[in-house]
């Protein structure tokens, strides 16, 4: 069956960054799709792929066509109907598939508009939509648009996402975590003292401006990207490792999650300069969490995550008790950590304390490593390529049900009211997310 992915917001940084090189390995692969990117900015289409990073061979680029379009403009709905009835041709045979990768205010348009270029079909279609992150605005448009959504589609048929489930990282979460006896014993609170989640990134929102400052950190990482690892960190483990096995072990952890108190919301100076005190677009924060459950409750969870800071990494500590350092009183001994490293590459360390040699019992902790790339090779697909090649074989393993999204909208509901109370020098750590350690007696592993 051929597939006609629909790409609404063809011309934004997702699709040139992310979904082109994910679009292009896959047809690749050989997989039989043709895509309509619909965008504003450009009126032909070779204006548009003359801006694409990359020019695409010549075999891909029959794949992809350009349609110039503006939702205010009933002639733009023409126009893609009209194209895609053209890719149809005489073949029945086809599914359609509706990309939203749009400010979650426009989604409620695009949704009306495509029953629109639905109904223009004089072909039997199968369908699919396909709905980025995050999903809705807070709690109750995430649950109005649902609403509008599975009014046009039925749940098989939306596909919400957050690529982070499709990150290597967080699928060998679970596998470490389940099919490991050393592992599995030790991952609770009668062992694990703290986790420290730091998701730092180098740049600003650069040309994403548009599309950052009505959203924030919050809405743009923490409410899908952050909470989803800390369900794969903390859930029990499934009875089958199958979506709705998963998604109800996702669930019970997030429901056992309260609204976050203790968060700091900050800005980074330059773009404080640029917008003024106008617009109070918060592009870091750092709080603690608890997820209060029999296996993880009292365990301090602290993240901290933003834009514009001196390197970019991706890591996650989890840190155990001291047990021997606190009996024999010595601080030599270090806590054993296991640092989850996903970004600048992808690396699992456990840290133990060995001894150190012609010493009389010194010791010093020591990384045991595990270097993805080294032991798999460098050809792991990207996120996104599996999250679109999962959509074109209609299997929902890699998708937050709804119910998770609403539970992870309700956890931040009280930071979407906060102010920003730090502008931070570019490329420095907010002082309030040192603080939010120091008050726990703690420090940043990195
Ligand atoms: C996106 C956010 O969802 O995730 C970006 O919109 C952020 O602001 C990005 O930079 C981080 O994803 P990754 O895959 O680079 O860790």
């Amino acid at each position: 069956m051929k597939q006609i992915i629909i790409q609404f917001g063809g011309t934004g940084d997702l699709f040139k960054k992310k979904l082109l090189p994910a679009y292009m390995q896959l047809a690749a692969k050989g997989y039989n799709f043709s895509i309509i990117t619909l965008g504003r900015r450009f009126s032909t289409r070779e204006e548009f792929i003359a801006h694409l990073p990359q020019r695409p061979d010549q075999k891909f680029l029959k794949r992809l066509e350009y349609v110039q379009y503006d939702m205010k403009d009933p002639a733009s709905l023409e126009r893609v109907s009209s194209k895609a009835q053209q890719l149809v041709g005489d073949e029945c045979e086809v599914e359609f598939i509706y990309y939203i990768a749009l400010q979650p205010s426009l989604y409620e348009a695009a949704i009306r508009q495509i029953e629109q270029i639905n109904t223009h079909m004089h072909c039997t279609v199968s369908k699919k939509i396909i709905v980025e992150k995050p999903f809705g605005f807070d709690l109750d448009t995430a649950t109005a648009y649902n609403t509008i959504l599975t009014s046009v589609f039925t749940n098989e048929e939306i596909y919400r996402i957050d690529h982070y489930l499709g990150k290597e990282f967080m699928q060998n979460l679970l596998i470490m975590r389940f099919h490991n006896d050393i592992i599995r014993g030790i991952w609770n609170n009668h062992f694990i003292d703290h986790i420290q989640i730091i998701f730092d990134e180098d740049l600003g929102v650069e040309e994403r401006l548009g599309f950052y400052e009505q959203i924030g950190v919050v809405r743009d990482t923490v409410q899908n990207h952050i909470l989803q690892v800390i369900t794969h960190l903390t859930m029990s483990e499934p009875s089958a490792f199958t979506p709705e096995e998963i998604s109800h072990e996702k669930l019970r952890v997030l429901r056992a999650i309260k609204p976050v108190k203790d968060f700091t919301l900050s800005r980074y100076r330059s773009l404080a300069e640029l917008q003024g005190d106008s617009i109070r677009t918060p592009t870091y924060t750092s709080f603690k969490l608890f997820v209060d459950t029999f296996e993880f409750s009292g365990v301090p969870i602290y993240v901290r995550t933003g834009k514009m800071q001196s390197e970019g990494r991706s890591q996650i500590y989890v840190n155990f008790k001291n047990t021997m350092g606190r009996v024999l009183n010595n601080s030599r001994i270090a806590q054993n950590s296991v640092i989850i490293t996903t970004h600048p590459e992808m690396n699992i360390d456990i840290t133990l304390n060995m001894k150190m040699p012609n010493t009389r019992w010194e010791t010093q902790p020591v990384r045991f490593n595990f270097n993805h790339a080294e032991t798999f090779g460098i050809n792991t697909p990207e996120a996104y390529e599996q999250i679109v090649e999962k959509i074109l074989r209609s299997d929902k393993s890699l998708f937050p049900s709804m119910s998770e999204i609403q539970e992870a909208w309700r956890i931040v509901t009280p930071t979407l009211q906060g102010n920003v109370v730090e502008t931070y020098d570019d490329h420095t750590l907010p002082a309030s997310a040192v603080r939010l350690l120091e008050e726990d007696g703690r420090v940043w592993n990195a």
